[in-house]
């Protein structure tokens, strides 16, 4: 095994050189853009840490690892027009900086050449990982239509929005450590394993995401702050403020999400307010806790070394302190 960061600059360098703009430019700048405008790139180092771990050389995974930040990179590009964002890793988002059309299809031609590296694989490894990336996909979807659905919906329940934050972020970040166990041609149970490991990371990481999105500093976070509230999102933090807050504190909360001013300054303050006094952020970090050691639970269901579990461990812990 090595650390986190050497999978992440091998990738890097990967990327870059598997990134180029040709014509039509307008198709490609964009997507060159978007890839190039960093991230954490958490997915792909998943994938190449996940074969590492049942034994396989890395760089066989290059291409799975870069399936998948390229399909996470179109989901970026298509939900930030359907969330109206501004702003994506400190840059103006694809559709501000073009137009929305260049978003849609820019993206669509992504999610179409994250799907060709596959070819890149034999048989049953392609089949593999096809399969599991169309249900990954399609379950992506589904997420984010509940997603858009819910913004205008006011009787929207806890198990319901876990559902959503499963599908529309959870079951990527469970698929890209099973896309490496299938590189690696770990067993099943041990495929199994890992997603599941994945799943339980990857809501802990959509409920820390919907945290920084109302707390994160305006300075680092790279995202427009408040961006969920001015879209009215039904974000782990708004449910449990209407759960554990007072009777005033839940109806403030109902009529402060049915405006849309044209300034939100005030109702961002709001709201944020309302989360902080309600101890619905005390409860968000408690959740993000409970999922986080969740996972870490699954681990000791895999017989594979004490290091190597702990090197999963310290990636999940690094997620729950990040500020971005
Ligand atoms: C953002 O994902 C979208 C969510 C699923 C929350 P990341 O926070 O992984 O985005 P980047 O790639 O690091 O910018
Ligand atoms: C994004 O959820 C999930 C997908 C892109 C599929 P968010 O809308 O919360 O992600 P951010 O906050 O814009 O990165
Ligand atoms: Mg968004
Ligand atoms: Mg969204
Ligand atoms: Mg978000």
């Amino acid at each position: 095994m090595h650390a986190i960061a050497h999978y992440r600059n091998e990738f890097i360098s990967y990327l870059e050189l598997a990134t180029k703009t040709k014509e039509p430019v307008n198709l490609y700048e964009p997507i060159t853009y978007i890839l190039g405008l960093g991230g954490k790139r958490l997915r792909p180092v998943l994938v190449l840490m996940a074969t590492d771990i049942f034994g396989s050389d890395y760089k066989k995974a290059f291409d799975a690892a870069l399936a998948i930040e390229i399909f996470h990179n179109f989901s970026l590009v298509h939900d930030d027009i359907m969330d109206d964002a501004p702003l994506r890793r400190g840059k103006a988002t694809v559709h501000e900086k073009w137009d929305i059309n260049t978003g849609i299809l820019s993206g669509d031609a992504m999610l179409i050449s994250a799907y060709q590296l596959f070819e890149n694989y034999d048989g049953e490894t392609f089949r593999a990982l096809a399969k599991l990336f169309s249900k990954t996909a399609l379950e992506v979807c589904e997420g984010q239509q509940y997603d858009v659905d819910f913004e205008t919906r006011d009787d929207v329940i806890l198990a319901e929005y876990l559902k959503m934050i499963e599908f529309k972020t959870a079951v990527l970040v469970a698929a890209a450590l099973k896309m490496g166990g299938i590189v690696a041609g770990a067993t099943v149970y041990e495929q199994d394993v890992l997603y599941e490991f994945g799943r339980n990371l990857g809501i802990a990481f959509q409920l820390q995401d919907d945290y920084l999105d109302a707390f994160g500093d305006p300075k680092t976070f790279g995202k427009q702050v408040g961006g969920d509230i001015i879209e009215n999102k039904k974000t782990f933090l708004y449910l449990k403020a209407l759960e554990l807050g007072s009777t005033d504190q839940k109806n403030e909360l109902f009529d402060l999400f049915s405006i849309q001013p044209q300034d939100p300054t005030h109702k961002i303050s709001a709201i944020k307010h309302i989360f902080e006094t309600t101890g619905a952020c005390e409860n968000t970090q408690q959740e993000i806790e409970k999922y986080t050691n969740k996972a870490f639970e699954v681990l000791n269901r895999l017989s594979i070394s004490e290091e190597k579990k702990e090197v999963l461990r310290i990636f999940g812990k690094n997620l729950m302190s990040r500020k971005v």
